[in-house]
Formats: C-alpha cells, sequence, structure tokens
C-alpha cells in the first residue's frame, strides 16, 4: 500500500521562526571542490539528505576521506589534490541530477575505466548535451542501455580540456560539471553557452564556490567561461540555508496571511531561488530583510506574470501560492523543468486541478486562474519529486482533506520538512490579539447552522447565528411595517429592538424563532443586511457577545473578515451550488428545485458583491467544501483543527 501523510489545515495564520536545512546545491559543490582540493576542508552547516548523501557517497569512491560530524551538521573533507585513479569503479548518484553531472566531467580527468549510473528516475533524465560535449574533448564515453542516459562507461585518460560550445538552455548542471572539473584538464577549459541559458544564479554559485577554494573563473563575456589548470585548496565553508526548501515557508505565510521568519539567508545570498522573495512581494506580501534572516508577512496575493527561467525550482511553490491569489498568475520561461525529477508542469497541472484549481499548462509555464470558493482536497500523487510533495502540502493549510502519497520523497533534499511545517502552526502563546472564536462563514446552504451548532456541541463553547439578528430586524420591520428599503427606518428599529439569540429568537420578549425563516423573511434579509449602518449597530452587539462569554462559535457572513479578524480558527464552508440547492429544497416547501437554486444564486450574489462587508473568504480562513461529506465529518474535522490550535 501507498504511504500517505493526511494534513490538518491551520486556518490561521502561520507564525514563527524556521531553520531549513542547508543548501543542496551549495553542499554538493563544496563537497566536490573539497573532495578535489589539496588538504582538510571544513564544511559547516552541511545538509544531509539523499542527493547530497549521493556526492558523498561519490566522493569517497573518488578516494577522499570524509571524517563526519553529523549532530552538528560538520564535514571535514581531506581531498585528493588531483589524484584521480579508477578501476573499475561504480559511482551510483541515487536520484541526483547534481552528483551525476559534477561527477562525470570530473571523472573524465582521471585515469582508468569507471561506470557512472543512478537511480530509474536519474536515468531517464537527459544527459545527451554533456555526452557530447566530453566527447568533442576526446573523452571515451559508452551509454550502455540508451544513447543520452545513464548508465554510462568510462575509459578516462586525463582529458586535456580545450574550448568547446554547449546549449545552456534546457539545463544549468552540465555546465557547473564541465567548470567544476576545468581546473583538472591540463589546458583548462574555455565554455560558449549557446542559445538562452536558464538557471544562471546556478552557475553563478558554481564560480563562487570555486573562487572559495581557490580557482579563479574569468567571463571575458556573457556567454564564456574560462577555467584555466589549477588546483583547487581546502578552505573552510559554511553552507547557506536551502532558498528553495525555504520558499515553502514562505509559501505558508503567503497562503496563511502569516508572518514566518528564515533565519541564516539574506539578500546576498548565492542562491538565485531567493528570488522567489521578490514575487511574493510584488504580489503583496510584506518582507523583511535581514542581515541574517528574511521574514515574509502574507496579504491578500495579487495576480502577475512571472518569468521563472532563473528560478525555476521554485514553479510548483509559486503554483501552490498562486491558488488563493485574487486574480491570475502566470508562470513563464520554464518549459525546460518537464526534464526534472517529474514533468514538472504536468505534474503540478493535474495535482492542482484534482484541488478545484482552472490551471492551464502552456509550452513554457503555467496560466493558473484562482477562485477560491472552489477549492476543494485531494489525494496527491508526487511523482517521486520531493518538490511536489511539499508544494502541495501547501494546500492543505487552508484546504481540508489534502493527502501526500508517498511523502518519503521529501528525503531528497528535506528529510525533516513535515515537522518543519507543522512548527508554524500558531501555538495558544504566539497568540496576543486572538479571541477564543471560531469563526465559520460562508454562502447560504454551506452546512454552516447545522456544522456552527454541532460543533460548539462537540467543543463544549456557546454559539452564536448572527444571521439571526439580521433576520430578527426584517421581521421586527414587517411586524412595525416599515419598509426594508427605508434604511433610517431600519437602522432606528435596529438600534431600537432588543434582539435576543439564545436557542430561540426573540424581538422585543415575543419569540419570533420560526418567523424569520419565512420565504418573506428570506426576501427581505439580503436587504437589511446590506445596510451599511445597521451593520454598525448589529456587528459591535456580536462582539460584546463573544467577549462576555469568552469566545464560541460564531457563524455568519463576515466573521472572519470584520467581526473578528483574529478568531483563533477561521473556516469558510461551500459547497457546489446544486448540492446547496438540494440541501435548501430539503427544507423548504411549496419551492421547485429550480426555485431554490435560482434564489441561492442571487443570494450569493448580493452578499458577496454588496459594498459594506461582502461575504469573502476570510485572510487565512479554511475553505471547506463539504459537498459529499457528512455533518460528522465537517464537524469532526474542524474539530480536529480547533484542538490542534488549542493543544500545546
Ligand atoms: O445565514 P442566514 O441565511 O441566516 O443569513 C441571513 C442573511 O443575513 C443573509 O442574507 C446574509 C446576512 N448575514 C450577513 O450579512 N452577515 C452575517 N454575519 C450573517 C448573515
Amino acid at each position: 500500500m501507498n504511504q500517505r501523510v493526511a494534513l490538518t489545515p491551520f486556518g490561521a495564520a502561520a507564525t514563527g521562526s524556521v531553520l531549513v536545512p542547508g543548501s543542496k546545491s551549495h553542499t554538493n559543490r563544496a563537497l566536490l571542490c573539497a573532495a578535489l582540493a589539496e588538504g582538510t576542508s571544513k564544511l559547516s552547516g552541511v545538509l544531509f539528505a539523499d542527493d547530497t548523501e549521493a556526492m558523498l557517497e561519490a566522493v569517497r569512491s573518488l578516494g577522499a576521506e570524509v571524517v563526519e560530524h553529523r549532530s552538528e551538521l560538520i564535514l571535514q573533507v581531506t581531498g585528493l589534490g588531483g589524484r584521480l585513479r579508477f578501476n573499475g569503479s561504480v559511482i551510483n548518484s541515487r536520484s541526483s541530477g547534481t552528483t551525476s553531472r559534477f561527477i562525470l566531467p570530473v571523472l573524465a580527468a582521471g585515469r582508468g575505466p569507471a561506470t557512472l549510473d543512478g537511480s530509474e528516475q536519474l536515468r531517464s533524465r537527459p544527459f545527451a548535451e554533456q555526452i557530447s560535449a566530453l566527447r568533442a574533448l576526446g573523452c571515451d564515453l559508452r551509454e550502455t542501455r540508451a544513447p543520452g542516459e545513464l548508465p554510462l562507461d568510462i575509459v578516462a585518460d586525463e582529458l586535456a580540456g580545450g574550448e568547446i560550445e554547449i546549449a545552456a538552455d534546457s539545463g544549468s548542471q552540465f555546465v557547473s560539471g564541465l567548470l567544476l572539473a576545468a581546473p583538472l584538464y591540463s589546458k583548462g577549459l574555455t565554455i560558449h553557452l549557446s542559445g538562452k541559458p536558464v538557471s544562471r544564479p546556478y552557475i553563478e554559485m558554481t564560480v563562487k564556490v570555486m573562487e572559495d577554494f581557490g580557482v579563479n573563473v574569468e567571463q571575458p563575456n556573457e556567454s564564456t567561461y574560462v577555467v584555466h589548470s589549477g588546483k583547487y585548496r581546502a578552505t573552510d565553508v559554511d553552507i547557506e540555508p536551502d532558498a528553495t526548501a525555504a520558499s515553502y515557508f514562505f509559501g505558508a505565510a503567503a497562503i496563511t496571511h502569516g508572518r514566518v521568519r528564515v533565519e541564516g539567508l539574506h539578500k546576498q545570498s548565492i542562491q538565485g531561488d531567493i528570488q522567489f522573495v521578490d514575487v511574493l512581494q510584488q504580489l503583496g506580501a510584506k518582507v523583511t530583510w535581514g542581515d541574517a534572516f528574511i521574514e515574509v508577512e502574507g496579504d491578500r496575493i495579487r495576480g502577475g506574470s512571472f518569468d521563472l527561467r532563473d528560478f525555476s525550482d521554485t514553479v510548483q511553490t509559486l503554483a501552490a501560492v498562486a491558488a488563493f491569489a485574487d486574480s491570475e498568475i502566470e508562470i513563464k520561461g520554464v518549459g525546460f523543468i518537464r526534464a526534472k525529477e517529474t514533468d514538472r508542469l504536468a505534474a503540478m497541472t493535474s495535482e492542482l486541478a484534482k484541488c478545484g484549481v482552472d490551471i492551464t499548462e502552456t509550452a513554457n509555464g503555467l496560466v493558473i486562474r484562482p477562485d477560491k470558493w472552489l477549492l476543494r482536497g485531494g489525494v496527491i500523487e508526487t511523482y517521486d519529486d520531493h518538490r511536489m510533495a511539499m508544494s502541495m502540502s501547501l494546500i492543505g493549510l487552508r484546504v481540508p482533506g489534502i493527502e501526500i502519497l508517498n511523502p518519503d520523497c521529501v528525503k531528497k533534499t528535506f528529510p525533516d520538512f513535515f515537522p518543519c511545517l507543522e512548527h508554524l502552526r500558531p501555538r495558544p502563546q504566539q497568540r496576543s490579539k486572538v479571541v477564543a472564536v471560531v469563526a465559520i462563514d460562508g454562502p447560504a446552504g454551506s452546512g454552516k447552522s447545522t456544522v456552527a451548532r454541532r460543533l460548539a456541541a462537540d467543543l463544549n463553547l456557546p454559539h452564536f447565528d448572527t444571521g439571526a439578528m439580521y433576520r430578527a430586524v426584517g421581521v421586527a420591520a414587517l411586524r412595525a411595517g416599515v419598509d426594508v428599503e427605508d434604511a433610517d427606518g431600519i437602522t432606528k428599529l435596529a438600534t431600537e429592538a432588543e434582539i435576543e439569540i439564545s436557542d430561540r429568537v426573540f424581538i422585543d420578549g415575543v419569540d419570533v424563532t420560526e418567523e424569520i425563516r419565512t420565504q418573506e423573511a428570506n426576501q427581505l434579509v439580503s436587504v437589511v443586511a446590506a445596510n451599511a449602518e445597521v451593520r454598525r449597530v448589529l456587528v459591535p452587539r456580536q462582539r460584546e457577545w463573544a467577549t462576555g462569554l469568552g469566545g464560541g462559535v460564531m457563524e455568519g457572513r463576515d466573521i472572519g473578515t470584520e467581526v473578528f479578524p483574529d478568531a483563533l480558527l477561521k473556516v469558510f464552508l461551500t459547497a457546489d451550488l446544486s448540492v446547496r440547492a438540494e440541501r435548501r429544497f430539503a427544507e423548504s416547501s411549496g419551492l421547485t428545485l429550480g426555485h431554490v437554486s435560482e434564489d441561492l444564486k442571487r443570494r450569493d450574489e448580493v452578499d458577496s458583491t454588496r459594498e459594506d462587508s461582502p461575504l469573502l473568504v476570510a485572510p487565512g480562513a479554511v475553505i471547506f467544501d463539504t459537498s459529499g461529506l457528512s455533518v460528522d465529518d465537517v464537524v469532526s474535522q474542524i474539530a480536529t483543527m480547533f484542538r490542534a490550535l488549542v493543544d500545546d
């Protein structure tokens, strides 16, 4: 059976500070340079995950000595100082693209037979570009299975190097690998990039790490790199926290309208994926750039069009964030990510579509047209791609029913991802402003009343139906013969009438519990509720009710947006229009299903477009599609979210 993780939405703002693991890209570059250097290097803040274990194993097979201090995240590497001799060594790169593409050109610089292989997944990723570049330089290479793929047999004979041209429009790892190996070649190496390079910041990171290890890379023009023959010198390196890993936590802040700090990152990072933070800023998030941290505070997510060619590992994170945006988000410039761990554009499209997102794949990216009302949970395939698991988990912060299949794929770069994400669920002591209110908003027929009542009983909290207040004012108007269109008259009534909402509803001592639910009252209430002055009178009374009782379950249309934006837990219930109509039809008499459906549509429209306090999904609220779920299911899932926020 498949393994899976079921996520419990936050329903509140993600809060806290996270230590993400070391950068995979930095770790693997530093490990290789240290292994090739003369002397002993100390690497601190190292990532220990599948991709770096692959590199660690590879450099050991080359003959480097590595002393591990895992609990301190330190590696001491004594390098080879240039002596590379093989005798049929087999290097298993597992599923690591960087390990395989960095090691291959290094193997070419040694002497003797060796084999480079990897997992089935890696075997299906492209190597042709690098193979033909190395062949052109005179390396004896043979694909043993399929052209352009692993496994590869190599009979190395100290490649002399020289000059090559390489297309860099489908990936940068080939280029980085050739650069890293270049000082080992007796004539050095000049690389001309053809095509419009992708992921250029990764090439810059390679150059920077080589320089840290004493090798200079000249760049006479935009598309040329010159490396002279030379030696790496051992050095001590602090590995940066992984900026791609950080993107999930910044995304969590944006999606939940929370505030999240990632320690150890800064504007001068050598990682291109730091640019994801700029995208979030353009989408509306507030960003604080510290000397040794970056903090993101979420706000409404605007739309926009973004070229992620230089930081494509964050495409999936952005697509997940886009599901919660207010308008369309286009991601472009990243057609090449179809050849990563999986076809990331296709995978993201099918998994987000499962969750109700309107998403289209384009030739070079994605277009997401979000509608928060339509979001729903689903069982998420991860395609053995760590980034599918991590990005789709973000949907689960606000949408119940998200289950991630084969979550262990996160071990590739971030073994502790799930506990780290959980760490952002706000704890009671972190929430000074919070009011112990569970805010349940949603359109008519979404199940609000039944759910709110049952939830209150289950949690042993008071229940308050704010809709009944607006209804009571409508009935008071009917009784007093005041026209609902007479805004002042209605406001006067709302101010003067004594309205009591408990199990039953009273106006000036008269029980109107049944009367407020009549068809006549239904017709009036939207007009009453759209009266801004009436709201100005009733909303403070609703707040007093909750503060007086120390909290409770409150249902309405604007509890999470207006009445208690700092509610402990905010939930927006939805359901398909047809499901809502069926529910209301079952409760009504004398109307056809068609009439009920039309009436719901009209009320949705009036409630969500009115000027004052329209019905909107509150910032950070859980979006809970109740179609097809039993009341028991809905109540127990919300109760679980509530307990996750109050239990320490
Ligand atoms: O939930 P309900 O159908 O009883 O609500 C009656 C009306 O009052 C409905 O038109 C929405 C409106 N309402 C509101 O505007 N704000 C609230 N907090 C609750 C209800």
